[in-house]
């Protein structure tokens, strides 16, 4: 992009003045090769041959050294510069130079530098190594570092993909309440508060009200904030985290999939598309993220309890055993996998891997049964590869009053509070599905990280509030 339009920078305003250069940022230095520029910022590193100091300057947008010979500035400047702490942040002046052999890479011949903002003292996160703890506690600071900075871009990227995605197909955005006074995901999980004297929860999942908007619009989604009060600490848990919620009235099962799949899709290839760089500072494997191609294979549940009953009987006969020391059982048809089963499933595949048809007892009341096999939801979970698990979770809904009815007398939830969903099928009911994807699941897979904790700015977790 011009920098012509993009504006650069709140203090641009005063490039006109004719004594001050113009102010450029890390990203734009192309259009300013040969030419000096202020550049505002804070020093990411520093370090000095006696006669020559290597600024290191970070502005938000990227990175670039900033070379300051001895002969370059007065002895102040120059003394100046040799102690300017960690994170101080500066505008520094300099001409703009191109890398002689490297496209893209920039230089700046700084002819002065100028302290905004000097620290009171030591930088609390130094290059280093700290442990995990330190680093949340400083979550605040640490989203300064290379790391953070492109993680936290790559979600951004993610997220607009997605909102792309969904508009580029004609759906309406439907924003749903955080504030509900019933579950949707099963009562274990519920954060509690008060309401003006009642009892309120913070919202699970907006699939309830996307069921009401989908009558209205047809194609709906939501994409906000939704709790869980897990009790688990796990590398795939949040109490808070952001989701994704199409629903879509008249579409099926099948339907369902097939926009499951083709979000993936579109969030993969954006991200490989504009953030090749960002995922070279994570060092992921892009290979691994080029694999991600429509079709996926969708499997039933029955299947995917034999590749994870295939694996354990090859355990068995390998000699091994539980952590504990007990034998390896087979997996019961009607439970729910475990974070490794999910990994056992995926592994057998090159690509995410969409299991459908649940046991309807293990999953929520409001799916609709499998006509060929009751005992069966028209679910689906679409799992990721390299152990990532559950990204989206989603299915067709029940369609029949009577039968929705039963289901909230079975899951013992208060038919009072559901008289408004119910009515969805007093009035036209109609067939519908839809799905939720987990934005930190998505960033972390995209990414390579380990565990949530690193894709969304400021995580919620079983242990942490703050900052
Ligand atoms: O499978 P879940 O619970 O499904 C629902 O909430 C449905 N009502 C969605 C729908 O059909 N509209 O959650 C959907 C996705 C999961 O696949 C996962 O990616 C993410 O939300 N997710 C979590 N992410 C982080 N931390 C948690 N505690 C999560 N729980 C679910
Ligand atoms: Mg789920």
């Amino acid at each position: 992009m011009s920098s012509t339009v993009v504006p650069e920078r709140v203090a641009s305003e005063t490039a006109v003045s004719e004594s001050k250069p113009a102010v450029a940022s890390t990203n734009t230095l192309a259009a300013h090769v040969g030419t000096t520029v202020r550049l505002q910022g804070w020093l990411y590193n520093r370090r000095s041959s006696g006669k020559v100091h290597f600024l290191e300057l970070r502005d938000g947008h990227g990175q670039v050294q900033c070379v300051m010979g001895r002969n370059d500035v007065d002895e102040a400047t120059f003394a100046l510069a040799d102690h300017l702490a960690q994170e101080t942040s500066i505008e520094i002046v300099g001409l703009v130079k191109a890398h002689p052999k490297k496209a893209g890479v920039f230089e700046i011949g700084a002819t002065g530098v100028t302290v905004i903002g000097k620290p009171v003292g030591e930088y609390p996160i130094s290059p280093k190594e700290h442990g995990t703890d330190f680093l949340m506690d400083n979550r605040h600071l640490w989203l300064r570092s290379k790391r953070q900075h492109a993680i936290l871009r790559i979600r951004h990227t993610i997220i607009t993909a997605i909102r792309d995605y969904f508009d580029g197909l004609d759906f309406t955005l439907v924003d749903a309440p955080i504030f509900t006074p019933n579950a949707c995901e099963g009562t274990s999980t519920l954060f509690e508060t008060e309401y003006h004297g009642d009892k309120a929860y913070l919202t699970q999942s907006g699939q309830l009200y996307m069921e009401a908007a989908a009558a209205a619009v047809g194609k709906a989604y939501c994409f906000g904030p939704t709790f869980r009060a897990e009790k688990s600490k796990t590398r795939r848990h949040l109490a808070e985290f952001w989701m994704v919620e199409p629903e879509v009235a008249f579409m099926d099962l099948d339907g369902d999939m097939e926009l499951a799949e083709g979000l993936i899709c579109a969030i993969a290839k954006r991200v490989l598309e504009t953030r090749r760089e960002e995922l070279a500072v994570l060092e992921r494997d892009v290979g691994k993220l080029e694999a991600i191609k429509a079709p996926f294979p969708r499997i039933h549940y029955d299947e995917a309890v034999r590749l994870i009953n295939a694996h354990r009987a090859a355990k068995r006969a390998a000699g091994e055993k539980n952590q504990d020391g007990t034998e390896i059982a087979d997996f019961v048809w009607g439970d729910d996998f475990g974070g490794e089963d999910e990994t056992v499933v995926s592994q057998s595949f090159d690509r995410p891997v969409m299991v459908h048809r649940y046991p309807a007892a293990m999953k929520a009341f409001y799916m609709k049964r499998d006509p060929a096999d009751d005992r069966c939801a028209l679910c689906v979970d679409v799992l990721a590869p390299e152990g990532y698990g559950e990204v989206i979770g989603g299915g067709q809904r029940e369609d029949d009053l009577a039968t929705l009815e039963r289901a909230i007398e079975h899951h013992k939830l208060p038919m009072d509070a559901f008289g408004w969903y119910l009515d969805l099928r007093r009035y036209g009911s109609f067939p519908h599905a839809g799905f939720g994807l987990g934005v930190e699941r998505s960033v972390a897979w995209m990414c390579g990280l380990p565990h949530v904790r690193e894709t969304i700015p400021f995580p919620r977790m079983l242990n942490r509030l703050s900052p």
